[in-house]
């Protein structure tokens, strides 16, 4: 990659970055496709945003993803949200169309675009099992209901979370096709009858002694398992495999939200394989 006086920036906003596999596979996707831009972590303190964001007009770099824990604070420097955005009140995309910042967050339609086109899975009438209330599910949740999904169960270990992205479903996206199954009673039978798809949103599985959620024998009646955790194969993703459920983790969540950025900034469609080859190759080199 020549670095040359037209290269145009992109990067991360994060604290800490330093864990960031984004610039991995951006910065590939830039070189595959033989285009003038670079993609830079930044590592910027909280009390440094307001002027960070500032720069991003300064430096005229031209896009910059947000992360963990910028991306509702970030919202008070912005220019534009668009729809998403403004209904989930987070930032996970800026790009900065001459001078005029516009945040977008993509995490919610590069979760759809990971389950339809790596999962080969339509949510569509499908009855969904979401685990956790954070931002996270917030987004997927919205995301799902743009799909057309049937119902959506919540369980939370915090019922008033469930309960507030409950209301937030019923009331901003008129949604009214959703139930909160209380934390302790998630693995009653009858729930599982009908569902085709759980979801985990929680950072359970992070961890390696991390619980397994659901019992083997619920997991068994689902056509789909996403685990959004992409640091490590869960206990969760394991007992897909065994029962040969088609499967999906974070990584590709994580690919797909960055190739929709790409798409923001260059205008030009993200070669995905190249993406991923190289995010499993750096993987693999990290042991
Ligand atoms: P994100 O933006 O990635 O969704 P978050 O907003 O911090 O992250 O949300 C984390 C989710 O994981 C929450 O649903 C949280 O449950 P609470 O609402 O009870 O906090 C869930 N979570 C975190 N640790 C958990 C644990 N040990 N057991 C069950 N759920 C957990």
């Amino acid at each position: 990659m020549e670095i040359k006086g037209t290269t145009k920036i992109t990067g991360i906003f994060g604290y800490p970055v330093k864990h960031s596999l984004s610039p991995v596979f951006q910065n590939s996707a830039f070189e595959y496709l033989g285009l003038d831009y670079i993609y830079i972590p930044f590592e910027i303190k909280p009390k440094d945003l307001k002027f960070a964001t500032k720069s991003i007009k300064i430096f005229s770099i031209v896009g910059v993803n947000v992360t963990i824990p910028h991306k509702k604070e970030i919202i008070k420097y912005i220019d534009e949200l668009d729809a998403t955005s403004e209904i989930l009140g987070v930032v996970n995309t800026i790009h900065n169309i001459d001078g005029k910042l516009k945040g977008y967050t993509t995490d919610g339609d590069g979760f759809i675009k990971s389950l339809k086109e790596e999962g080969n899975f339509n949510p569509k009438n499908k009855n969904i099992f979401i685990l956790g209330a954070g931002g996270s599910s917030y987004a997927i949740c919205g995301a799902l209901i743009k799909e057309k999904v049937n119902y959506i169960f919540i369980s939370n270990r915090t019922y008033e979370n469930a309960l507030k992205l409950k209301k937030h479903l019923n009331k901003k996206l008129n949604f009214k096709n959703v139930e909160i199954i209380p934390f302790e009673k998630r693995n009653e039978k009858n729930i599982w009858k009908n569902i085709d798809i759980i979801i985990n949103t929680t950072s359970v599985g992070m961890k390696e002694n991390d619980p397994l959620l659901i019992e083997k024998s619920n997991i068994e009646k689902v056509k789909f398992v996403y685990d959004i955790v992409y640091n490590r194969k869960t206990e969760l993703l394991k007992v897909a495999e065994e029962l040969k459920i088609p499967n999906l983790d974070g990584l590709s969540m994580l690919i797909y939200q960055g190739a929709i950025s790409f798409e923001i900034w260059t205008g030009k469609k993200a070669p995905i394989e190249i993406m991923k080859k190289s995010l499993y190759e750096k993987i693999k080199s990290n042991g």
